[in-house]
């Protein structure tokens, strides 16, 4: 029982999105009744194809339509504290959370139709990445709808740049980050989990895009202090200085720590901190990681030793699993007051104080000082990044103060944001 139960847990749930598996299940119906793979044997044009088309991409319109309507329905539960009763939504996929907006999945879905022809395939069913790229749509239709994004906050490794790698001065991210919206340009956050207590290591990871911003004839000074990094999950926050060399400069904490954050206690933090290194170390030496432990003020990690091994995937997953259940049992970890987060970073593994919710809800507050509530509402605010599965990932915790886009690559980034601009520009014009 336990091993079919760690198997299924292992293969399933930190890797599976449910959602969209659910929905995946949903579209693999009208695919097997209706598509016509003996029709490549017959001539081109043939109307039976072009019919075939047609019927796949109603059948799969209708099932976006009713997926929208009972989205609509949880909304309005989630909406109602008096409803004790979960939604029909959550009763058929329980691990379901909030919605900032509702999701026009319908027009999502046409729109990415004609860009991926989903209904013209006949051997491939809708993909997990179709199914992803419908639900980015809709999110970002939705949340341009009625007005403009007020905020959108960029997670940083192969969201904006390769995987370990830099944002140079050649990535077509910067010019459409620059004009993300048209004037004044929404404020924009990078909240990276990369935690440096410097600003020259950030400079150094984002300078294209720092230079781009201190040169552009196109921005008034005003609009150069509409980006801010925040680093380590939510540790440590920088501001465009345009006079420091490395054009940003630490903000000190008392002018942005919220005060959960500022209850946090060091004390706390430390043990935690020891608890996860010693599971890291456990980890290293008993699946023999080529990796050497890395600990931080705020975080703590392994990465590849020599740093150009390779630690299997398997084994950072395993990795994740064991120090975030010994974490979950600790005497610091049960009583939960520090939040932390381990993740998976691809070639490494991290347990970072605080995680990406702190992050983006600080970048909420910065810019929103003024608004009532004195922080950007969640449906305002969009955080796109790479890592939303639920275990052993990061940009997942984002989802409960905003809402999200999942991107598997800065190419998948550079189309999102051309999506978001013509959203845009056709609601200011
Ligand atoms: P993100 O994708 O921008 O959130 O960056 C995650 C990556 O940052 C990790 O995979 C690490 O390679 C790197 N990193 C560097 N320092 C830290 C740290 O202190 N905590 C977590 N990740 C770090
Ligand atoms: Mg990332």
């Amino acid at each position: 029982m336990t091993s079919r139960y760690r198997v299924e847990y292992a293969l399933k749930t930190h890797r599976r999105d449910q959602f969209i598996e659910w929905i995946k299940g949903l579209l693999a119906v009208p695919f097997v009744l209706y598509s016509q793979p003996q029709g490549v044997f017959e001539g081109k044009g043939m109307s039976s194809n072009a019919q075939a088309c047609e019927e796949a991409h109603r059948r799969y319109s209708e099932i976006f339509h009713d997926v929208e309507l009972m989205i609509d329905d949880h909304i309005a539960h989630q909406n109602d504290p008096a409803n004790p009763f979960p939604s029909k939504l959550k009763l058929l996929v329980p691990p379901l959370g909030i919605f900032f907006t509702r999701l026009p999945l319908e027009a999502a879905f046409k729109y990415q139709d004609s860009k991926r022809h989903i209904s013209s395939r006949r051997f491939v069913s809708p993909s997990f990445n179709d199914v992803r790229l419908i639900l980015n749509s809709a999110q970002v239709m939705a949340v341009t709808t009625g007005g403009n994004l007020q905020l959108a906050t960029f997670d940083g490794d192969v969201t904006l740049y390769d995987d370990g790698q830099s944002l140079e001065p050649t990535s077509p991210i910067i010019p459409r980050i620059i004009g993300t919206s048209p004037s004044p340009p929404s404020p924009i956050g990078i909240v990276t989990a990369a935690g440096y207590t410097t600003a020259d290591k950030y400079y150094a990871r984002l300078h294209g895009l720092l230079d781009a911003i201190a040169t552009s004839p196109a921005l008034t000074p005003s609009q150069r202090q509409s980006l801010i990094i925040m680093g380590g999950e939510a540790n440590y926050l920088f501001e465009f200085a345009p006079s420091s060399p490395d054009l940003l400069a630490p903000v000190p904490l008392v002018r942005w720590l919220t005060p959960e954050m500022a209850a946090w206690d060091e004390g706390d933090i430390a043990e935690l901190l020891d608890v996860a290194e010693a599971a890291l170390r456990d980890c290293i030496a008993t699946l023999r990681l080529p990796a050497t432990l890395l600990r931080k003020d705020r975080a703590v990690g392994i990465v590849a030793e020599p740093p150009s091994a390779r630690i299997p995937r398997e084994s950072l997953e395993e990795t994740v699993l064991v120090v975030q259940k010994m974490l979950e049992v600790s005497r610091v970890g049960r009583q939960r007051r520090v939040p932390f987060c381990a993740f998976n970073g691809g070639r490494d593994v991290f347990v970072d104080i605080g995680d990406k919710s702190w992050g983006v809800a600080v970048c909420q507050r910065w810019f929103g000082g003024g608004l009532p509530g004195g922080m950007i509402p969640g449906d305002r605010t969009l955080h796109v990044g790479d890592q939303f599965l639920s275990a052993g990932a990061n940009d997942f915790r984002a989802r409960s103060v905003g809402t999200t886009a999942w991107i598997a690559s800065p190419t998948e980034t550079v189309d999102l944001l051309d999506e978001l601009a013509e959203l845009m520009g056709t609601k200011t014009s």
